[in-house]
């Protein structure tokens, strides 16, 4: 889809249809005539008050159109004191697909209620807009025979800001789409069937993406793994006939010799449980235990056209985690990259394993300013916190309140969990160093993360439960049911604003 932006209310915008966003308070005398009273009619009657979340659709009056757009999509942005970028991604989406739905294939959207007198500075507007339309008309539908009367796709959004910058808004506009369009291709390999992405597969798909970005690219196979004694990722690939794989994409600005920042991924592109197998029911959700490995695809892409000042390594953990005669057994005992040995009580428990390799690797091979990690890691995160919340651990109060802030700038919410030593006690093994599982069902994301901090320590570190919020299975106006590519906007925004962090001085809030 195109995008584009102009001056104006939108009412000059010869196209299918006009989203307006209408403030609650602000009374639209022009528009109002311009529909023959409309606006009046449906306030009047309390089918549309510019209250969040509300849409109508309004047919232009034939004769001398005040409105050139074919018909006009009222969208509800509340009232103004409360706007904030979220309620302008909801609204630009939900206006999006009520145009798509009836019939539209060009849009303009008039953002003068969101920009109007400095409510909203235009580079952000012209940004969630963008993020809202592009991700609220996402769709996946190559599995799907080619309906021939279904509804076509939005090819053209033009931005109306009234009287504001339109650089500024262009700017908010290459921003939002770069951040949509990484978000879009996580959303695509998570919704992507198993049999389709299994590690060499997205592997191979990685190194597309990076010569397409102009991204460098590592991929390390299996025997390169053995080389480099990654026991714990090859004990979860044992039971595949598709060996695991593990992707590094490198953006550095010319020039720049700075350590990187560094994102690592959890991409277990099938989750049977193994040995330890998971219960038939549901298990077909198992196809996006790959959505953290997603995220670091989606962010290393977003960041390749943003082109932050810093540089950034993406680490992706490529394993299937299958039964097999030569699967790994509940009980062996593994040594991981660092040295650390490892029992395996339960092959289910296999996301920390794969993650506990890719984060020595990370660690020694880039020696990072910081690592944040991500990974659908427990069913007990989201007992805990829910379907839509992320939980959060980390060893760095500057980075946990960073990674906070983008949580609530994007939309993609976080939360702070504790990560106290006595999580890291439950994990000792009784005759290898550390045991992957707890042994007790209580705090499950806790000791997972505290599982992970073994092999993080010495740099400052965030790790993100995203079980929870990686998929959906109610849409919402621009999360539609599926992958939802959480993390992707969290990652390029930490990017895109970094600065040098400060020396964790003692230990972060939420390890003691
Ligand atoms: N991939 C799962 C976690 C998961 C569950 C993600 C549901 C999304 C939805 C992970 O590998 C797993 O199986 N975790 C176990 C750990 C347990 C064996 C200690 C879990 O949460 O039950
Ligand atoms: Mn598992
Ligand atoms: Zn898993």
């Amino acid at each position: 889809m195109r995008f584009s932006v102009a001056a104006g209310n939108g009412f000059d915008q010869k196209t299918d249809a006009l989203v307006f966003l209408v403030d609650e308070k602000f009374w639209h005398d022009r528009l109002d005539k311009a529909l023959a009273g409309a606006l009046t009619s449906l306030k009047r009657r309390k089918v549309f008050e510019g209250k969040v979340g509300q849409i109508a659709s309004v047919a232009v009056p034939q004769g001398k159109k005040a409105v050139r757009a074919g018909f006009v999509v009222l969208a509800g942005l509340g009232n103004a004191k409360e706007l904030d970028a979220e309620r302008v991604r909801r609204a630009c989406a939900s206006g999006a697909l009520r145009a798509r739905s009836e019939g539209a294939e060009r849009i303009a959207l008039s953002l003068v209620d969101v920009v109007w007198d400095g409510l909203m500075d235009p580079a952000l507007a012209g940004q969630c807009a963008t993020e809202g339309v592009a991700l609220g008309l996402y769709r996946m539908e190559k599995y799907k025979k080619k309906d021939p009367k279904g509804e076509k796709e939005i090819s053209q959004a033009v931005l109306c800001g009234g009287r504001v910058s339109l650089t500024a808004l262009r700017k908010g506009v290459r921003t939002g789409k770069a951040l949509a369009d990484g978000t879009a291709y996580a959303r695509d390999l998570i919704n992507t069937a198993s049999n389709e992405k299994r590690p060499p597969v997205l592997a191979a798909e990685a190194r597309r993406m990076a010569r397409r970005e102009g991204l460098r690219c590592t991929v390390l196979d299996h025997r390169q793994a053995q080389k480099l004694k990654m026991g714990a990722l090859l004990a979860v690939g044992r039971g595949s006939s598709a060996p695991p794989r593990l992707v590094a994409f490198e953006y550095r600005p010319r020039g720049s010799k700075a350590r990187p920042i560094a994102f690592v991924g959890k991409g277990v592109t099938f989750d049977t449980g193994g040995i330890s197998i998971k219960p038939s029911g549901g298990m077909e959700l198992m196809t996006t235990d790959m959505s953290g490995a997603a995220a670091v695809f989606g962010a290393m892409m977003a960041v390749a056209r943003i082109k932050p000042a810093v540089p950034v390594v993406g680490v992706a953990v490529l394993a299937e985690n299958m039964v097999d005669g030569d699967a790994t057994r509940p009980g062996d005992i593994v040594k991981a990259m660092s040295g650390t040995t490892i029992e395996i009580h339960n092959t289910d428990a296999e996301g920390r394993l794969v993650l506990a390799d890719a984060l020595h690797y990370t660690k020694t091979k880039y020696k990072p300013q910081c690592m944040i990690d991500l990974a659908t890691l427990t069913g007990a995160c989201m007992v805990a916190l829910g379907k839509k919340i992320t939980g959060m651990y980390g060893t760095h109060d500057e980075l946990i309140s960073r990674v906070r802030q983008f949580g609530e700038e994007t939309g993609d919410r976080v939360w702070h969990m504790p990560l106290l030593p006595e999580f890291g006690e439950m994990m000792k093994g009784t005759l290898a160093d550390l045991c992957n599982i707890s042994g007790q069902r209580w705090g499950g994301a806790n000791s997972a993360a505290a599982f992970l901090q073994h092999f993080a320590e010495g740099t400052p570190w965030v790790h993100l439960d995203i079980a929870g919020p990686s998929h959906t299975s109610k849409s919402e106006p621009y999360r539609p049911v599926g992958g939802t590519g959480v993390g992707v906007r969290i990652l390029a925004g930490l990017a895109m604003n970094w600065k040098r962090l400060p020396k964790q001085k003692g230990k972060a809030f939420g390890t003691k």
